[in-house]
């Protein structure tokens, strides 16, 4: 199981529901990374996101009268309870795509976490936890430039690396 996110210096992930900045080359590396896979993502976080129809997607919500308007790819399932993850049979990737409240329950499970930095502050009302920090090392860095940077970490209970 992958996690994929991105954060600003000061560890935003979203303003008002939507992310704080538009960097083509981070939208491109998220749809790359989960294309094919399954995706595993929160309400609120589904209701910004792209569909493609190469991917299954797995939302949770609370609501049992959430409803999707649309599906026309046949491709998106609604989850109630956390556990439902467990019937997940196909032999895609599963990856965590958030928001903060499905890496909450996710993220430690994770043996990889993908996480690009924004490198500038911005204003936000949800963060990226900074504990993941005591929980992934970091394995390398796969790209950077003047906005980004790009890096893998490996979950080090998972890696057999002391905690
Ligand atoms: N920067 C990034 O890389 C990144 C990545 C992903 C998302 N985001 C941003 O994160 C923001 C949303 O994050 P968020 O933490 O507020 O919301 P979220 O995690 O995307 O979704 C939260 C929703 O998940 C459902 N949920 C929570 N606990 C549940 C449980 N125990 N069982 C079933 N369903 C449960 C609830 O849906 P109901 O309310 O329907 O019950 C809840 O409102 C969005 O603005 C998005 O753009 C950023």
């Amino acid at each position: 199981m992958y996690a994929i996110v991105a954060v600003s210096l000061n560890f935003v992930i979203s303003y008002k529901n939507k992310l704080p900045w538009n960097i083509p080359l981070d939208a491109e590396f998220f749809y790359s990374m989960i294309r094919g896979q399954n995706v595993i993502i929160g309400r609120k976080s589904f209701e910004n996101i792209e569909i493609h129809p190469e991917n299954n997607y797995y939302i949770f919500s609370k609501n049992k009268n959430y409803e999707i308007l649309s599906n026309e790819f046949n491709n998106i399932k609604i989850f109630h309870d956390f556990q439902e993850i467990n019937s997940i049979k196909n032999n895609k990737e599963i990856w965590i795509c958030g928001g903060r409240q499905i890496y909450d329950e996710f993220l430690f499970s994770c043996s990889t976490l993908y996480l690009t930095i924004i490198k500038k502050f911005f204003m936000g009302d949800v963060f990226f936890d900074k504990n993941y920090e005591n929980f992934f090392y970091l394995e390398r860095n796969i790209f950077e430039n003047e906005d980004i940077k790009i890096l893998i970490f490996k979950n080090k209970r998972l890696f057999n690396i002391s905690l």
